[in-house]
């Protein structure tokens, strides 16, 4: 799947910068046609003359070349490739991308990319594990960028934990791969809800729910990343996507998100129901603000419209609808009853007991459940691999 593609390899400062050349011989052996760039620091850890031999073009360090007057453009060499590699990455340049900061050639030219991204961090442990560098690294994700995740191992400091770049067979193996999987959903339109809905009681208040959207926004992005055009209806959250093949639908209540729903089913060949949709709402929010008082409060909720049962009534034979079920009791035998209550093709199993899994967590562990009962029991794994497990399985049945 490589042959003839064109690959932006940016190095920075980090002791995982001598693996670079091998990962620069494996991609030109497969075909590829590379171009390197570097931070000025990254000099210090490996030549410039080493990756212009191997790359077969001259590597590119600063926007203009003093000597000779030729200015390289950051613009054109992120429409020119097919996939950009940062490898590795420190936390200073990780923090800098998830930022916004072009101060360097490399940067300039990561904000200038129209292509998959991919970014391979190197450090020590400890700077892997600190808040802020887990921050950076969910926004990046959270922009659509391929985060391949450091080795647990010996580091260079002596000290052992996560930290050590992947290792150059792997990451040509996984470009490989991502390019195999790039076109697989081409020409299906697809139709994702995430995150929660917030129901509104008076001006000031609302009964919502803890999703995040993480995991509807993971599915999103990675069915555009494979040729989907997507429909995304988003319920409130802090999220952001800037994949051109997704139109965003930002909606607030059940009651809003049924309505969008029903507007894009017919349109949509495969329909995900990601979001956490409120089962009860107000029949009518109240127009001003509650009063409190020193008795106790109860206020009536209704049901609100089951979107998925709904769905599930209307699907023709050449729509795939799959359901999601958060269960914290019983929960293979409640996400089987779901699936077949609501006429699913598939429904995707969260147990809320599970460690590090569900609501606010960037890792999930699912069950994935075919109406054939064909069942795919899921490990503990970042959201975009648990999207990209559940659109293959997806895959194999359309
Ligand atoms: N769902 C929906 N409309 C609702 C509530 C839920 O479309 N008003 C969808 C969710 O998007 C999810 C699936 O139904 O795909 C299951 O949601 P879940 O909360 O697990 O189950 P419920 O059917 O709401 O049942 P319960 O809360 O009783 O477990």
């Amino acid at each position: 799947m490589l042959k003839d593609k064109k690959i932006v390899i940016g190095i920075t400062a980090s002791i995982a910068a001598y693996k670079i050349p091998f990962l620069v011989r494996l991609l030109i052996k497969e075909g590829v046609e590379v171009r390197v760039i570097m931070t000025p620091a990254a000099m210090d850890f490996v030549t410039r003359l080493t990756l212009s031999t191997l790359s077969r073009n001259p590597v590119l360090i600063e926007p203009f070349n003093g000597s000779t007057g030729e200015w390289n453009s950051h613009v054109e060499l992120g429409t020119w490739a097919d996939a950009m590699i940062f490898a590795p990455v420190t936390a200073n340049t990780l923090g800098k991308m998830a930022q916004g900061i072009a101060d360097n050639f490399l940067l300039t030219t990561y904000l200038s990319a129209k292509c998959p991204v991919f970014i391979v961090p190197a450090m020590d442990l400890d700077m892997y594990n600190h808040p802020s560098v887990k921050n950076n690294l969910e926004l990046l994700s959270s922009f659509g960028n391929r985060i391949i995740e450091p080795q647990t191992g010996e580091l260079a400091s002596g000290l052992s934990g996560q930290g050590r770049m992947e290792e150059p067979e792997t990451i040509c193996r996984l470009i490989d791969d991502f390019f195999a999987k790039q076109d697989d959903f081409a020409g299906k339109t697809i139709l994702v809800t995430a995150g929660p809905t917030n129901e509104k009681i008076d001006p000031v208040r609302f009964i919502g729910n803890q999703s995040t959207g993480l995991m509807g926004f993971s599915l999103a992005n990675e069915a555009a990343e494979r040729g989907a055009r997507v429909i995304l209806i988003a319920g409130p959250t802090k999220l952001t996507c800037n994949h051109p093949s997704i139109t965003r639908i930002d909606i607030i209540s059940a009651a809003d998100m049924h309505k969008a729903c029903l507007e894009y089913f017919a349109l949509s060949d495969i329909i995900i129901m990601a979001a956490a949709v409120a089962d009860y709402t107000f029949q009518s929010p109240l127009e001003h603000k509650l009063k409190k008082s020193d008795k106790g409060l109860s206020i009536e909720l209704v049901p609100a419209t089951d979107i998925l049962l709904e769905l599930g009534q209307m699907k023709k034979t050449s729509q795939l609808l799959v359901g999601f079920a958060l269960e914290t009791e019983d929960e293979l035998n409640n996400a089987k009853e779901k699936l077949k209550k609501k006429k699913l093709d598939f429904i995707i199993l969260n147990s809320l007991n599970e460690e590090r899994s569900g609501f606010g967590y960037p890792t999930n562990k699912v069950t994935i459940i075919h109406k054939s009962g064909k069942i795919i029991e899921g490990l503990l794994k970042d959201k975009k691999t648990v999207a990209r497990d559940i659109l293959d399985a997806i895959l194999s049945y359309t």
